[in-house]
């Protein structure tokens, strides 16, 4: 095992993520971001409807060596001149990651550098340090590298993506990480993705509700709010044990019995107006119970992240609904937001710069790593 770089420069991270279908490659100097090259097997899933995990692996496999050339060289450096290389060890799909953590240590092993085996969840926070408008290498022979910013006291992060949904306490990101609440069985965005589906609007399922909703109700349906029920929420004395987590199955098969009735009855579906009525009751529920844990932890500064932090009416009214609770909501970029290798690489940075140890080169993926392990 490499020493730990000296925590008294700037350091110089090359990120690597794999743990679904998106093979990216960042490049950061501290909070500086220099390169952020993605590549993603979207298309070749889109017939199944969703992720396939071997062929994501595969097509990690294949784009691996392309996708960090390019970073190479949009930050203009070898890898030679980095000083840790970073990667997702978990949580996420365990072959899709095992093709990154090889990766990643053939190249610390030929390139002798530390290796930092990071949390993807955690990853996901720590990008909102980055500043973006130094990618391209821009602050190379500008200001001169960034410093290491650190996180805003009482940070809290609402991750939503086709792979996870939940609110995290970051008491700092590099030594205390805690889950407040998490879905108890689909993911935000795999709701989306299999409500789209039901709708025949196509693979990823986010973005078309988000357009057919558009021009639809929200009103139209009354769809559920998963786990909402006193018995479920308990009350801010007696907590019930699923107060601060998400349940979305019902919504999707309500989605679905809707749909049914509309066919049974051989009338044409209100595309429009279903798309509407379920992004509203997701985004109602997700962003209820956001502010309620934030505001019950004493969390003032707010991340969003994960791919569903695109979607317009859940910024629209996770802006209301933090301004209304006093609490500081911060929106990466959408490039930052789904994910990429720049997360991992701000997060590495973050861990040599507090000292903390590098990973052994014997580390496994592991597809259910808890949050709280922020480095392995
Ligand atoms: O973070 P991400 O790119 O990675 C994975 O989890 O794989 O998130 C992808 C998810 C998909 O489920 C997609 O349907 C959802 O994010 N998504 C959206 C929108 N854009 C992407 N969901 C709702 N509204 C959107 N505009
Ligand atoms: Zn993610």
């Amino acid at each position: 095992m490499t020493d730990a770089p000296s925590a008294r420069r700037v350091p110089l991270v090359l990120g690597i993520e794999t743990s679904c279908d998106e093979t990216g490659i960042g490049i950061v100097r501290g909070t500086q971001l220099l390169a952020n090259t993605v590549s993603s097997s979207m298309e070749e899933h889109v017939r199944f409807g969703g992720v396939i995990p071997e062929i994501a692996a595969r097509a990690h496999l294949e784009a691996f060596v392309p996708t960090l050339r390019q970073a190479l060289d949009t930050a203009g450096i070898e890898l030679r001149d980095v000083d840790a290389i970073a990667v997702t060890a978990g949580p996420g799909l365990a072959g899709a990651l095992m093709v990154g953590l090889s990766a990643a240590k053939g190249l610390a092993l030929a390139a002798d550098k530390p290796l930092y085996g990071v949390n993807h969840l955690v990853a996901h926070v720590g990008v909102g340090l980055l500043d973006p408008a130094a990618e391209d290498g821009a602050g190379e022979d500008g200001a001169g590298p960034a410093g290491m910013l650190a996180l805003p006291e009482n940070t809290g992060a609402l991750l939503v993506s086709g792979g996870h949904t939940e609110i995290l306490r970051v008491g700092s990101l590099t030594s205390d990480v805690q889950l407040l609440g998490s879905t108890i069985d689909d993911a935000a965005g795999e709701a989306f993705d299999k409500t789209a589906r039901l709708l025949g609007l196509g693979y990823p399922g986010g973005p078309a509700i988000d357009a057919a909703a558009a021009t639809g109700d929200p009103r139209a349906f009354r769809f559920p709010r998963g786990l909402t029920m006193p018995k479920f929420e308990g009350s801010a004395e007696a907590p019930g044990k699923h107060r601060h987590n998400w349940s979305f199955s019902g919504l999707k098969t309500a989605v679905a019995r809707a749909v049914e009735q509309f066919e049974t009855a051989g009338r044409p579906v209100p595309v429009a107006d279903i798309a509407a009525s379920f992004q509203e009751a997701v985004v109602d529920v997700i962003t209820a119970k956001a502010v309620r844990a934030a505001g019950e932890h004493g969390i003032t500064t707010l991340m969003l992240g994960g791919g569903v932090a695109a979607n317009k009416r859940l910024r629209e009214l996770l802006a209301q609904r933090c301004a209304a609770a006093g609490i500081e909501l911060r929106i990466p970029p959408v490039s930052l937001c789904t994910d990429n290798g720049a997360m991992v690489a701000a997060l590495g940075a973050q861990l040599v710069a507090a000292g903390v140890a590098p990973s052994s080169l014997q580390i496994p993926a592991d597809s259910s790593q808890p949050v709280q392990l922020i480095s392995v």
